[in-house]
């Protein structure tokens, strides 16, 4: 019988690239999600020993053997289960929380998706999501509240300091970025520049601003998904070597090749990928602690 309040990570589809690092820093058990797939696509779940115990699922919502949806699902079925097998507490951890940027109605009819997602991850104690898309909402309180956000800020600072040689600037390509530049200038005492971008669709994007000329350039962004933000933004810099760093790589389509070609990308391992040189386990960690 397990002592009560014990703690036990355990990993969904999406989460085993971090979890077992996760449980180690927490000094907690490590398990795995057993899920079945049935012939017409139909999932179940099968967990380990739940009861009494403070669990913590490690779902990252990204594209891969199964998509978002399918994570969201199964995700759900592993907190429903555990609630009904007498666990203690459950919660998430979202190292990337997928449905976020469809935070307000843009056009007559439109779902707003992180509203949704916000009541059904009402089932979790809490839900801690490491730098989650706020646009815009400022806060997570304002519309979802047992959710939690974790920074990266630190993490993004030490990768530059140990990995970028001086002189470089620090760019943001939209407005919006200007939340996580701030974050990371500040932790390296920098000044950065803030571009302005116009998206016209999901592909398509246009960042005007001033021209950046210096030695090494580093655009931060927070998610990465066709890429055409940042090299949109590439497009009004001139350096010897720029750096892309995103908090998620999403990376869909031809993403990670055509930057590739423009300079060197980096990301967070909230999503498993190369480019995931900035560990998110730590941050999680602590958090949670
Ligand atoms: C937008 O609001 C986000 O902060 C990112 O700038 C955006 O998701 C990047 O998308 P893409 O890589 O497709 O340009």
């Amino acid at each position: 019988m397990a002592k009560r309040g014990e703690k036990i990570v355990i990993a969904c589809s999406g989460g085993k690239h971090v979890a077992r690092k996760i449980a180690r820093k927490i000094n907690a058990k490590y398990s795995e999600v057993k899920t079945e797939e049935f012939p017409d696509s139909e999932i179940k779940v099968n967990l380990p020993e739940v009861k009494n115990k403070k669990v913590y699922f490690v779902q990252s919502f990204y594209k891969e053997k199964t998509d978002i949806n399918d994570k969201i699902i199964e995700v759900l079925f592993c907190a429903y289960t555990a609630r009904e097998l007498k666990a203690k507490k459950v919660f998430l951890i979202a190292p990337y929380l997928a449905y976020m940027r469809e935070d307000k109605r843009f056009n007559k009819g439109e779902a707003i998706s992180a509203k949704i997602i916000s009541k059904l991850f009402n089932v979790f104690n809490k839900v801690y999501a490491v730098e989650p898309h706020l646009h815009r909402f400022n806060s997570f309180k304002e519309f979802f509240s047992n959710a939690k956000k974790i920074k990266l800020d630190v993490e993004t600072a030490e990768y530059i300091n140990k990995n970028i040689k001086e002189p470089y600037v620090l760019v943001g390509p939209d407005s919006e970025s200007e939340q996580w530049v701030k974050a990371v200038a500040k932790k390296l005492n920098k000044k950065y520049v803030i571009l302005n971008k116009e998206r016209f669709s999901s592909k398509k994007v246009k960042v005007k601003g001033e021209e950046i000329e210096n030695k090494n350039v580093v655009i931060i962004d927070d998610i990465i998904s066709t890429g055409n933000t940042l090299i949109e933004a590439s497009k009004l810099i001139k350096a010897n070597n720029i750096y892309f760093i995103g908090m998620h790589g999403l990376f869909s389509g031809n993403a990670i090749k055509n930057l590739n070609k423009k300079g060197k990308v980096v990301t967070s391992n909230s999503i498993p990928n190369k480019a995931g040189k900035i560990d998110c386990s730590k941050a999680i960690a602590k958090k949670i602690k």
